[in-house]
């Protein structure tokens, strides 16, 4: 009967993925469903669709035996046409990562192309690199412009042909593309992120049994802050405290996402008064970043991931783990007995959980399975001295009256909120600003702000540069004035 309230008025539950080529998210979230009793059903239908006709193909054999394997009755439907992806949705995860195939083969690659030019013209791991977001991919100036055009474009058929589905944003920047749709668009989105799950390796790093912590992480996006800190009923600072003293030196990092423990962690910490969560530990200012070796001295031996080394040894890595799944999917269709929960159980995992939001807020939404996340979602008096329309990273419960927000108990540090996320929104604003707006003196304003900014020439001859490559035509355009 719940189903009834929200449905878009037939009885099959839909479930969209826009990007399902997506390495890191398309099985993760098939196994989610699959493994979810109440949405393990013959009428829910998920749908795939992508601008890459071999990812595609790929992802829905794979998805396909997946299903299978996991005795599954869900449906799973290919489409190439983003209008069939969206009509009569319920929910719509946007993963997509938008480049143009004549120039390169994925976003990432055309994200290289663009950060080069940018170093050439002084600016270090390139123009997107800015203070308090140094997350390599996660662009605001330039290159987000596809990715905001898109979930606008997404948004707009969600309001034409599913008026009371949810687009549930996956790609980046979540911040900006939430913000952006929640205040021009009338669509119900949520921006989701995992990086939240950093409080665990605080919580296993201190010892700590995680059923006895009482916590609350609140900020923006990729800016969060361990605000509430509880141990059996007491103060939990003081333990990280003590680790700090004994044991913040005999820190290693074991891969180059390993940095919450690290000394910018540590460093955030005690300067804001609160701990960074996950993916804010990367985004410091100018201070953790200047060069590889200050990132070496900061986030230990590989320096972080956003670096010349480690980053382009990702994008290395996403690629071989896609040609390993184009390959897995050549072999099960000539011979279906292969088992990708034994082959592959990294990413097709049987018997738990991906550990990503996305289906336990579906399954809270359709059928009340009440739950706590942490989710992107207009401020509406949760954090105090914020305004109520701004998207921020809050933790939530979900039912099938729809979101419950937390009151940030005790609150943010003056700090935190003066020099971290107030300067943050404003960058945020300083991006709509520009792409509304269409006015190029306003990407020029923002990088005359850049400290590494010398000259107003060196302002000119990179935007120009990065407006004159071919696959940007049509930001060219955009920025008419
Ligand atoms: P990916 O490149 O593996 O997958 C993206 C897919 O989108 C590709 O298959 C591509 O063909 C497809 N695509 C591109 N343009 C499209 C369009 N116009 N319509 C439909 N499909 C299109 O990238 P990956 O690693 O899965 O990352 C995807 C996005 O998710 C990125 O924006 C990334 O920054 C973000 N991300 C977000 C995280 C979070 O916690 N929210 C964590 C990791 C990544
Ligand atoms: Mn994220």
């Amino acid at each position: 009967m719940l189903r009834e309230n929200f449905k878009n008025g037939d009885m099959n539950m839909k479930i969209s993925i826009i990007g399902a080529g997506s390495v890191r998210f398309t099985q993760q979230l098939i196994g989610d469903i699959a493994q979810t009793e109440e949405l393990s059903k013959e009428d829910t239908y998920v749908y795939l669709m992508d601008i890459n006709r071999r990812r595609l193909d790929n992802s829905y054999i794979l998805a396909k035996k997946y299903v299978e394997e996991l005795n599954s009755p869900v449906n799973i439907v290919k489409v190439e046409d983003m209008n069939e992806a969206i009509d009569h949705a319920d929910f719509v995860i946007n993963t997509a990562y938008p480049y143009d195939s004549r120039y390169h083969e994925d976003g990432f690659q055309k994200w290289e192309t663009v950060t080069e030019i940018g170093e050439k013209h002084g600016y270090y791991r390139g123009i997107d690199s800015q203070e308090l977001n140094m997350v390599s991919t996660y662009t605001y100036i330039l290159a987000s412009y596809f990715d905001v055009k898109l979930a606008l474009d997404i948004a707009s058929k969600i309001k034409e042909m599913a008026p009371n589905a949810y687009l549930m944003q996956t790609a980046n920047p979540v911040f900006e593309i939430t913000q952006a749709v929640t205040r021009w668009m009338n669509v119900k989105i949520v921006g989701f992120c995992h990086g939240v799950a950093g409080v665990y390796e605080v919580f296993r790093r201190l010892g700590l049994d995680t059923e006895e912590v009482d916590w609350q992480v609140a900020g923006v996006n990729h800016g969060i802050w361990l605000n509430r800190f509880r141990y059996k009923g007491g103060d939990a600072y003081p333990l990280l405290d003590k680790w700090i003293e004994e044991n913040a030196d005999k820190w290693e990092s074991k891969n180059p996402w390993d940095i919450q423990m690290s000394p910018a962690a540590i460093d955030m910490y005690k300067f804001y008064g609160m701990l960074p969560i996950g993916d804010t530990v990367r985004n410091g200012t100018w201070k953790y970043h200047y060069n590889l070796e200050t990132k070496k001295k900061w986030f230990g031996k590989f320096g972080g991931i956003d670096n010349e080394i480690e980053r382009p040894r990702f994008h290395e890595q996403l690629r071989r783990i896609r040609e390993r799944l184009i390959k897995l999917a050549e072999e099960v269709q000539k011979n279906p007995r292969i088992m990708l929960t034994e082959r592959a159980p990294d990413i097709f995992k049987k018997g738990r959980l991906s550990g990503e939001q996305h289906i336990p807020f579906i399954n809270a939404i359709v059928n009340n399975k009440k739950t706590r996340l942490f989710l992107n979602v207009e401020n509406k008096g949760a954090i105090k001295d914020f305004p109520d329309d701004i998207v921020m990273e809050l933790p939530v419960w979900v039912d099938k009256d729809g979101l419950h927000r937390e009151n940030i108990e005790p609150d943010l540090t003056e700090r935190i909120k003066k020099f971290y996320l107030w300067p943050r929104i404003l960058k945020m604003e300083w991006n709509l600003e520009a792409f509304i707006s269409r006015d190029r003196r306003v990407l020029e304003e923002i990088l005359i702000r850049d400290p590494r900014t010398k000259s107003y020439e060196q302002v000119v001859g990179v935007l120009s540069e990065i407006l004159s490559l071919p696959f940007n035509e049509e930001i060219r355009k955009h920025y008419r004035i």
